[in-house]
């Protein structure tokens, strides 16, 4: 090696010793006789200084022409510091440097490599090598490393089989647009980057691999947001013989023990909150349950009293923010912009302040008897002090509603604490979801999901009301995962694609190969895939997932870093027969 330590490890033990360090320098202070340079490396920062009469003129000489970000290397002897440091490990020492060298020189980067840096994002992700010299960007891969490293063991440990399965692939029907790849030595076809490897594990089992794991790079062309990447990766898994509870219980050993080992946090055991409960009582399929703030429905109190907003609409919604009666009209004006912008689509926003004598001041005074006022805040456990929020209009777009402002809510009381952990299951989801549009019914996980055992029969008379046999892991109100036990046989997945507006030929051309492997012996299966990339995002106290990836793409899907995706040239085209078409749109 060409150093003996790196710039995190020298402590007060270490002095006396002749070290020597590599790195990249940091910063430097010169003040005549004496210059300090601190040298960075992975594991930390290390104090070096030089005095003259005491360093060679030469090693001088080098560190007063060295600039940010110089490759270094550094001999010397450890003393201790006069000036100590207690924010930093080697703040005790410094090395008094006796020889001095450039590995390598640098420009100046186009931003500080500090936590706290001057560099916006697209700079940052132009130059993501230099920003993953960031500390704070680097223990973030620490943490996905360190996951990667535990997930594998744990499942590995419980007898999961890891196997890759292939990238070029056909279409996955998992919702979004697929990406795909031309094939040269096939003119005119494509294959498809997975979505998952959905129907891959499926086969694993029916080859009696019994239990698979892997942690795979997915692919799915949409819209992106803090949470989502078109390229992510997922802890993917698979299960042959177990029920529902014996995946919940599996999977939720499996994060427990990340949280344990990782965050040294106890889980417990997470409670199971069928799909409709968390509907109505949080207007989502994913609660963020770290605070109550419950929907309550006022329909009830509220209708057939002359006030046309309330009468006319199909749900009447309220949610109690305790201790929040003094906000003032600026605040409720903020709020009712809030629910009134176009992302969130309210027409207006009804307060009751339950004030702390006991009297109540509401926005629809004229209507309600002070009489009517006091049931509503009974109905919603309002104490003198309390704020009640009421929405109203279309029952799903009023759940959607409330479902941000209760959020925005939790946000401004600091109810959403980083440091807390809630996590649940979300289970009984339907099976199926009408989509208006195309006039048929859409698989709401995906078509291989087995109906819950009970409503079987409905399949046939009641579509739209069976439920799955699929679940969701939610923590702090981010979908981590999401999986279901399997149709396994041929007839009922034959059925199902009919359901799903497929012909025979459709299904047959898109996934006999997965119905004719039912045909040879299918066992029972289940399975789950988690968001790696979301759970690093958790453990890591952020919402962007971005930063825990080590080369992301931007929001418009881009590296800016390496300018993909890009334009290939006429021969490329040509080559992969894709040339001709796209000439002959261009003329
Ligand atoms: P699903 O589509 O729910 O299920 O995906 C599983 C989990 O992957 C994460 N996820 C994403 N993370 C980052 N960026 C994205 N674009 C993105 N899309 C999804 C979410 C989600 O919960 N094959 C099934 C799993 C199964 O049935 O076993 C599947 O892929 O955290």
């Amino acid at each position: 090696m060409l150093r003996t330590h790196t710039c995190g490890e020298l402590r007060e033990e270490h002095i006396g010793q002749q070290v020597t360090l590599t790195g990249w320098v940091q910063k430097i202070r010169d003040k005549g006789g004496m210059i300090w340079i601190d040298v960075r490396d992975r594991y930390g920062v290390t104090q070096l200084i030089f005095e003259e009469g005491k360093t060679s003129k030469e090693a001088i000489e080098l560190a007063r022409h060295a600039g940010r970000e110089f490759v270094i290397s550094a001999t010397g002897e450890v003393v201790k510091r006069l000036a100590v440091n207690d924010k930093i490990p080697t703040g005790q020492i410094e090395v008094k440097v006796a020889e001095f060298k450039y590995l390598n020189k640098a420009k100046v980067p186009p931003f500080m490599i500090e936590d706290e840096t001057d560099g916006g994002e697209d700079l940052r992700m132009k130059y993501r090598y230099l920003d993953l010299r960031r500390g704070i960007v680097r223990k973030n891969l620490e943490i996905r490393h360190e996951m990667l490293q535990k997930t594998r063991s744990y499942l590995s440990n419980q007898k999961f089989m890891e196997v890759e399965t292939p990238v070029l692939i056909k279409s996955t029907p998992e919702g979004a647009r697929d990406f795909v790849v031309p094939s040269r030595m096939n003119p005119g076809q494509f294959y498809a980057l997975p979505q998952s490897p959905q129907t891959f594990k499926q086969l694993l089992m029916v080859s009696g691999f019994d239990r698979y794991f892997q942690i795979v790079k997915c692919f799915r062309d949409e819209d992106l947001r803090a949470d989502r990447q078109p390229e992510f990766t997922q802890i993917d898994c698979e299960m042959s013989f177990v029920t529902r509870e014996d995946i919940l219980e599996t999977f939720e050993g499996l994060i427990r023990y990340l949280y344990k080992e990782i965050k040294n946090v106890d889980l417990g055991e997470l409670p199971h909150m069928p799909y409709s409960e968390a509907m109505s009582k949080y207007g989502s399929d994913k609660p963020d349950t770290r605070f109550g703030m419950e929907f309550v429905e006022l329909n009830e109190l509220t209708q057939n009293n002359g006030f046309v907003v309330f009468d006319s609409a199909e749900l009447v919604l309220g949610i109690n923010a305790e201790g929040c009666a003094e906000y003032t009209r600026k605040q409720i004006d903020e709020l009712t912009d809030f629910v009134k912008r176009p992302q969130i689509g309210a027409k207006g926003l009804v307060y009751l302040k339950c004030n702390a004598d006991g009297t109540f001041k509401s926005s629809v005074d004229k209507f309600f008897s002070e009489e009517d006022l006091k049931k509503w805040a009974e109905k919603c456990n309002a104490k003198p002090g309390d704020l009640i929020l009421i929405l109203a209009g279309d029952a799903d777009a009023t759940r959607k509603q409330m479902c941000e402002l209760r959020l925005e809510m939790g946000s401004r009381l600091g109810l959403r604490d980083k440091n807390k952990v809630s996590a649940l299951w979300v289970v009984d989801f339907p099976l199926l979801e009408w989509d208006e549009e195309t006039k048929r019914y859409h698989a709401m996980h995906h078509p291989f999901t087995s109906p819950n055992p009970e409503d079987m029969e409905k399949l046939n008379s009641d579509p739209g009301n069976v439920r799955a046999n699929a679940y969701d892991m939610v923590i702090n109100g981010v979908e981590v995962g999401g999986g279901s036990i399997r149709i396994y046989d041929r007839d009922v997945q034959a059925r199902m694609f009919e359901v799903l507006g497929f012909t025979k030929e459709e299904a047959q051309a898109q996934f006999g190969f997965l119905m004719s492997a039912f045909e040879y012996g299918a066992p029972p299966h289940g399975g789950i895939a988690f968001g790696f990339d979301r759970l690093c995002a958790l453990f890591g106290g952020q919402d962007s997932i971005r930063d825990f990836i080590a080369f992301p793409k931007n929001t418009s899907g881009r590296d800016i870093m390496i300018d993909s995706p890009s334009a290939l040239d006429q021969a490329q085209l040509e080559e992969l027969s894709i040339g001709v078409a796209v000439k002959e749109t261009n003329d």
